[in-house]
């Protein structure tokens, strides 16, 4: 099995996806906040790219069927139902619900794997679940990372390796470079990620926020050990995105 990891979204730009797992990652928060919301019994989760047209999406749908979520600048958006913090969706607002969920970076990644075998959706927070797929599908893997603001970012980095450092532990896998780096970072990271993480930009900027909460959340190994994956335009659990 051969596992590529992109610092970015616009570094898989053109290339051909069919044959692959795509595993996206937006640990802080995105991918962390559409695990969380299905974990907690949401119906699905709809990425959509841009404020308006989450907007006019919801004008499908009865006043209870839906939410508005996500963010702008990490900040909640006027007139939303929830932001980005995973915190928030917790069963009792969730269950039931269609997430109309629009972020910054997070949701941009999304929109980037239409062409994959199969895309999940990626956080520390469901690592283990993550690694078993994987290894169950035995392809050819790449991770995408979502990256803040178009650069790299370490914290979805380290979360690739995460999942990689435990499929490694049990088959043989070729890595690209970065992919390497990404184990090593969370191998030498020894399970210390607040640590290895805390003078990295969206971290430092979540932190200067005041959302340690969910710092502390998005950073805790199988929080949320579901497997979601993007189908059709839709993130769903496993089970439910094969029934459809
Ligand atoms: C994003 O998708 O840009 C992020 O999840 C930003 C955030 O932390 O809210």
């Amino acid at each position: 099995m051969r596992i590529s990891v992109y610092a970015t979204p616009d570094s898989i730009m053109e290339r051909d996806l069919k044959e692959q797992v795509v595993v996206v990652i937006d640990v802080l928060r995105a991918t962390s906040t559409m695990i969380t919301a299905l974990y907690n019994g949401c119906k699905e989760v709809i990425p959509v790219k841009e404020i308006e047209e989450a907007i006019n999406m919801s004008k499908n749908y009865d006043k209870d069927a839906y939410l508005l979520c996500g963010e702008r600048n990490s900040q909640p958006i006027d007139g939303f139902h929830l932001s980005n913090s995973p915190l928030e969706y917790i069963r009792d607002v969730v269950e039931g619900k269609t997430i109309l969920f629009t972020t910054t970076n997070g949701t941009r990644a999304m929109k980037m794997t239409s062409d994959a075998r199969s895309v999940l959706v990626c956080g520390m927070i469901n690592v283990d679940s993550v690694a078993e797929y994987i290894l169950a599908q035995g392809c050819d893997t790449v991770f995408v990372c979502a990256g803040t603001e178009g650069k790299f970012s370490l914290d979805d980095c380290i979360t690739a390796g995460a999942v990689i450092s435990r499929i490694k532990a049990k088959t043989h896998v070729e890595l690209d470079d970065l992919a390497r780096v990404a184990v090593d970072a969370y191998d030498n990271a020894n399970g210390r990620l607040h640590e290895a993480l805390k003078d990295t930009v969206h971290y430092k900027k979540l932190a200067a926020l005041g959302l340690t909460g969910d710092l502390e959340y998005c950073l805790t190994e199988n929080a949320a050990p579901v497997i979601c994956l993007y189908q059709d335009g839709v993130v769903r659990l496993l089970d439910k995105a094969w029934e459809s």
